[in-house]
């Protein structure tokens, strides 16, 4: 094989590899996801096909599902919007829900510390985690 003939399958197999990482990038990484769920949300939500209630509703399925329909005691603040303009689950309401709740929707119970339950959430800050964690979401079902 001639030198350039080497270079060149190194430099496909090498392009290959990087367009591997990217997508895994842009897919989210389902495991890394399951890690921050069961750190970050795993203290107030259920993710397993049990479906019990915590501090926060259960989310198996919780992916595209219309937000607020399942049979937990929502704060006012929620129920109100989910009630007025109803929404689904998906890529975009979870993203704007997870880098910051308050912003999305001000008084929500997920961000609130409470006498039996001294923990909140404030959002996850990193883009490539956000990512992860949704596409542990969506394989919930
Ligand atoms: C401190 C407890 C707590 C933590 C931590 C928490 N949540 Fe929540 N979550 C709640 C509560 C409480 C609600 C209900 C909000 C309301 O009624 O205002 C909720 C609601 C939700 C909903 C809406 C479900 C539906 O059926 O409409 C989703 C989705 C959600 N949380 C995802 C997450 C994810 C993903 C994480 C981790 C990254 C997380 N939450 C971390 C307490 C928490």
């Amino acid at each position: 094989m001639k030198i350039a003939h080497v270079l060149t399958l190194i430099m496909v197999v090498l392009l290959v590899l990087l367009a591997g990482i990217g997508f895994k990038r842009f897919q989210g990484d389902v495991q890394v996801g399951k890690l921050l769920a069961e750190n970050n949300c795993g203290v107030c939500h259920d993710m397993t096909p049990n479906r019990k209630h915590g501090k926060g509703p259960y989310l198996w399925e919780v992916y595209n599902r219309p937000a607020g329909v399942v049979d937990f005691s929502f704060s006012p603040a929620f129920r109100k919007l989910a009630e007025e303009t109803p929404f689904l689950w998906d890529d975009d309401h979870l993203e704007r829900w997870l880098i910051n709740p308050v912003a999305f929707i001000p008084n929500t119970k997920m961000a609130q510390h409470s006498k039996d339950h001294p923990v909140s959430f404030d959002g996850i800050q990193s883009s490539g985690n956000r990512k992860d964690l949704i596409a542990y979401l969506k394989s919930l079902r």
